[in-house]
């Protein structure tokens, strides 16, 4: 409502300026077209100028390394209890797209039952990645990365931490795993995908898009935009058995929507808004977070402050500082939730209630701060209006001061 009233207050006042234009004498009009005409020139003159200073700062900035490249491949960070979590990802990790650390806390968990690691080659990936470019090959492909499939185990009695670990500083562990491992390995994930390990879920889409491929471009076909890549992932493997399918399902909507977060929902019932397959959200549920490269500076680590009264606290301040990336976070119903334990932590009081010296968010977003308990979406998003989430489309402000955080107070600030 509010952005169409502003459009028609716009579209009146312009008209006004037009009608107004049109009551001046000829030689007055073409005197005063002819200063306009300079005045415009020398403007863009150093607009054009300035713009192209400002990209080559931003660049500078933004290419955080450029000799480490981002490629088309996802992790997926698992907290698991024990070994028999770990096992039930057997059948799905490592894929052709994403490769797994798993976190045990109770007991110590190994590897051994997932099949042997290969190798194929991975294209360099960014929002920029057209949707039916190749991503993944067994077959050598000369500007293609060659690496290996991976699973990580990281056991809490191994690392024998002062104090057992919660949820947050666990999840926090399993990051700062996976950002060594990309300085070892010299390449970067895109997405880093946080998950609990009791997690399961179920993908009627996958099986819709494999038993009718004759979908057509555009239309009303939103899954067209993910088939490209889902279709070439699926190419690439043989005895798929179900859940893996839904895990390359949400793998290609990742590289094919590129949000800035990317999550599921619970509910196994029709999809929110029928015929549309993704939502804008701000409210979201840790179980199930996957995060852009890009954008994981903006979101971790996990702020342990609060983790005495209750471990939402930490998610909260996560959906607090998500708004930095605004609009960006969105809901993949393709995918559904069907299985989860309910575990026993620290859950005592709102979670949403923080000390007043936090400063997560810029002045001008705090509004919005307010509303974050209240409902869970903002809006449907239409997939062929939606270009995907870049740094370039984050705030000078966040970028300068929202990309860092302190530990132990929670204070974030900026690294550039
Ligand atoms: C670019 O960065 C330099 C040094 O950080 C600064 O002095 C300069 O003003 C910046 N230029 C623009 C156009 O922001
Ligand atoms: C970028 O990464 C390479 C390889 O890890 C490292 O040698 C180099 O120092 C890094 N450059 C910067 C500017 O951080
Ligand atoms: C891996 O864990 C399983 C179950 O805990 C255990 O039976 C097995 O011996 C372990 N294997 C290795 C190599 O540690
Ligand atoms: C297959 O997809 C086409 C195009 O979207 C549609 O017209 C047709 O009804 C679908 N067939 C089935 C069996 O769903
Ligand atoms: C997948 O394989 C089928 C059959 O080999 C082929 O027709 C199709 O073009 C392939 N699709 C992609 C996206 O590679
Ligand atoms: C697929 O499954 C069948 C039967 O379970 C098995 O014989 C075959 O080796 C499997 N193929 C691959 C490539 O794993
Ligand atoms: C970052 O924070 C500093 C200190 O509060 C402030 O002076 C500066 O203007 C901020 N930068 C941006 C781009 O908002």
């Amino acid at each position: 409502m509010m952005a169409d009233d502003e459009h028609s207050f716009r579209r009146n006042n312009s008209e006004q300026n037009l009608i107004f234009k049109y009551r001046f004498t000829p030689t007055y009009r073409r005197l005063c077209l002819f200063i306009i005409v300079i005045i415009f020139i020398c403007i863009s003159l150093l607009n054009y100028n300035s713009i192209f200073k400002y990209k080559e700062n931003l660049s500078l900035k933004l290419t955080i390394n450029s000799s480490i490249p981002t490629l088309a491949r996802i992790l997926y960070l698992f907290i698991c209890e024990n070994q028999a979590e770990v096992d039930a990802y057997i059948q799905i990790f490592p894929s052709v797209t994403a490769d797994a650390i798993f976190y045990c806390w109770r007991e110590n968990c190994n590897s051994s039952s997932f099949h042997s690691s290969f190798h194929l080659y991975i294209n360099t990936w960014s929002s920029k990645t057209k949707r039916n470019e190749k991503l993944i090959s067994f077959q050598p492909i000369s500007s293609f990365h060659y690496i290996q499939s991976r699973i990580f185990i990281v056991n809490e009695k191994e690392l024998n931490p002062k104090q057992k670990l919660t949820w947050t500083t666990a999840r926090n562990k399993l990051y700062e795993v996976a950002l060594d491992e990309e300085r070892n390995q010299n390449w970067r994930w895109s997405y880093y995908t946080f998950a609990d390990g009791d997690v399961h879920v179920a993908c009627p889409l996958a099986e819709q898009l494999l038993t009718n491929k004759t979908i057509v471009d555009y239309g009303n076909n939103e899954e067209y935009l993910l088939a490209p890549h889902f279709y070439s992932f699926i190419n690439l493997t043989h005895n798929l058995t179900g859940e893996d399918k839904c895990f390359l399902l949400h793998d290609a909507f990742l590289f094919s929507i590129s949000p800035a977060v990317g999550t599921i929902t619970g509910s196994n019932g029709p999809m929110a808004f029928p015929g549309l397959l993704t939502q804008v959200l701000y409210h979201i549920d840790a179980l199930f977070n996957a995060i852009h490269r890009d954008a994981l500076p903006f979101l971790l680590p996990y702020c342990p402050r609060y983790d005495a009264q209750s471990w939402w606290t930490s998610q909260a301040i996560f959906v607090y500082r998500s708004l930095c990336l605004y609009g960006h976070v969105i809901g993949f119903d393709g995918i559904h939730l069907v299985t989860r334990k309910h575990r026993a932590y620290p859950r005592a009081g709102n979670p949403w209630a923080i000390d007043n010296d936090m400063n997560l968010v810029p002045d001008y977003l705090l509004r919005l701060k307010n509303y974050m308990q209240q409902s869970r979406f903002v809006s449907a998003l239409v997939l062929h209006n939606y270009a995907g989430w870049n740094l370039e489309l984050t705030s000078e402000t966040c970028r300068s001061n929202h990309t860092a955080m302190k530990l132990d107070t929670c204070l974030v600030y900026g690294n550039s």
